[in-house]
């Protein structure tokens, strides 16, 4: 069904959102403060709209709300500010209130993997609309951000007809990177409307109007093929790092070198060097959830069989970790009792503090369960690391990490690591021997500070 988005929005006179003279203004809802939903709240206030984020943990808005972001996203703390004091940022806790302030609302809650299980877990979207639902009274659009299983907007626009037939829903996949993320929320490589009308097509045209008139493309589509634009691509991406690590399996077991295979494979316009850099894996917040609920949802829909390489895709992924330990213990003469093993990096990747299912911290946890001393250092990722992984031993820099180690081992590429001296940092350990389970360093400066390097996929 249509609506007016413009109803009961504030009337304005500046080019915000894209409106111009006495047109009326969108006011825009987030529901879900985290990595995404901030960023998005913080990105539209820049872009001259009026925002309210909305969450229902006490604390993040509370921090929000005082101009303090509660991950690390650069860049984004100043422009926090910089909405709040123009007036057109706030945060609440009141579905209430952001019921009654916007005529557009998005959704950013998580959807995380179930507790044993592949499937996502839809819980805080199903919440999100619960709350919102019956105190929607005037026409408005729901947007739906998060990534959720094919078919869950089909579902939740039947409850959206019943419960509150003003209401629009779409759904919009976000594409955004952590570190990247304000840059890729302004101006982002494509942008998805899976909508049923045009006047929502329509909306979304106005709240995007400043990256479509600088050229992003948009893609318009059906609710299915929006939600399954976002698991297919992570799903690719997953599948070329896992590509790339299968042959750094081969690397080692013929003494190949797997950084100059893949280099050699990238000069092919049709694969290309991206995601093609063999090492520890991925992790996050995304990719490894995103294919285990996309074949969880193949399996409902009785095609599992076409997703069945995404096991593969997971299992190379997770069998690097294993390795990474393997080689470690190798190092160290086969066992970890009585050891003290560095660990450089414990974000899932550089320039975040996410911690979520990060390959560094599971190898550092499984060394540790294996009886080694384990110190570990990030530059950003300390606090989030030491809550979830309290028995680890943690130091507040590279040098004091080494202090004593037996071994080294690097596991997430910040680029203060592969600046480090590694001269300065052999005065420290008891045993220069490292593993570069990023292939980020370079090898032949560690061979000649006197270290024992190793790596994934290299002799
Ligand atoms: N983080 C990313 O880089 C990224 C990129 C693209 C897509 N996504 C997708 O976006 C979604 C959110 O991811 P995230 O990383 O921001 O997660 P997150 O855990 O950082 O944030 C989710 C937020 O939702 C809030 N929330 C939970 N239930 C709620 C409710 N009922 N009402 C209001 N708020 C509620 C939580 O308190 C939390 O602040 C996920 O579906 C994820 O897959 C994330």
């Amino acid at each position: 069904m249509g609506f007016d988005h413009g109803a009961g929005g504030a009337t304005g006179t500046a080019g915000a959102g894209g409106a111009t003279g006495t047109a009326p203004r969108l006011r825009l809802s987030i529901v879900g403060t985290g990595y995404l939903g901030a960023t998005h709240a913080v990105c539209m206030s820049e872009l001259g709209f009026d925002v309210l984020g909305m969450d229902v943990d006490d604390g993040k808005i509370a921090r929000l709300a005082a101009g303090e972001v509660p991950f690390y996203e650069p860049g984004l703390e100043p422009l926090l500010r910089k909405g709040l004091d123009s007036g057109r940022l706030r945060f609440t806790t009141s579905y209430a209130e952001a019921a009654a302030f916007a005529d557009v609302h998005f959704l950013c809650v998580g959807t995380p993997q179930k507790d044993g299980e592949y499937a996502a877990d839809l819980s805080a979207v199903d919440a999100a609309i619960d709350g919102l639902l019956p105190l929607l009274s005037r026409p408005c659009l729901l947007v739906g951000k998060s990534t959720v299983p094919a078919g869950t907007t089909d579902r939740l626009a039947g409850r959206v007809a019943v419960e509150a037939p003003a209401v629009e829903l779409a759904w919009n996949p976000e594409f955004l990177r952590e570190g990247f993320a304000i840059t890729d929320t302004m101006r982002p490589d494509r942008l998805v409307f899976g909508v049923a009308s045009a006047a929502a097509e329509e909306t979304l045209r106005q709240v995007y109007a400043s990256a479509i008139s600088a050229g992003t493309p948009v893609v318009s589509c059906d609710f299915a093929t929006a939600e399954l634009v976002k698991v297919a691509a992570n799903a690719f991406l997953a599948t070329k790092i896992s590509f790339i690590n299968a042959m750094a399996e081969v690397c080692e077991a013929t003494g190949a070198d797997v950084i100059a295979l893949s280099k050699a494979l990238s000069y092919d316009d049709r694969i290309g060097g991206r995601f093609l850099h063999a090492g520890l894996g991925f992790g996050g917040g995304c990719l490894p959830k995103d294919i285990r609920a996309f074949m969880a949802r193949a399996g409902e829909l009785g095609v599992d069989q076409a997703l069945s390489f995404l096991k593969e895709v997971d299992a190379i992924n997770m069998r690097r970790r294993a390795r990474m330990v393997d080689l470690a213990a190798e190092l160290v003469g086969g066992s970890f009792g009585g050891m003290k093993v560095a660990v450089l990096g414990a974000a899932f990747k550089p320039n975040s503090d996410d911690i979520r299912d990060s390959p560094a911290l599971d190898v550092a946890a499984t060394i540790q369960r294996r009886g080694a001393a384990v110190a570990v250092y990030d530059p950003m990722a300390m606090e989030q690391a030491r809550v979830k992984y309290p028995q680890l031993g943690y130091r507040d820099c590279a040098l004091s990490a080494v202090k004593g180690a037996d071994l080294v081992l690097h596991l997430t590429e910040w680029p203060e690591f592969r600046e480090a001296d590694p001269a300065a940092l052999g005065e420290v350990v008891a045993e220069r021997r490292i593993v570069d389970g990023r292939n980020a360093l370079d090898a032949s400066r560690w061979r000649a500070a006197g270290w024992v390097y190793r790596a994934l996929g290299r002799p």
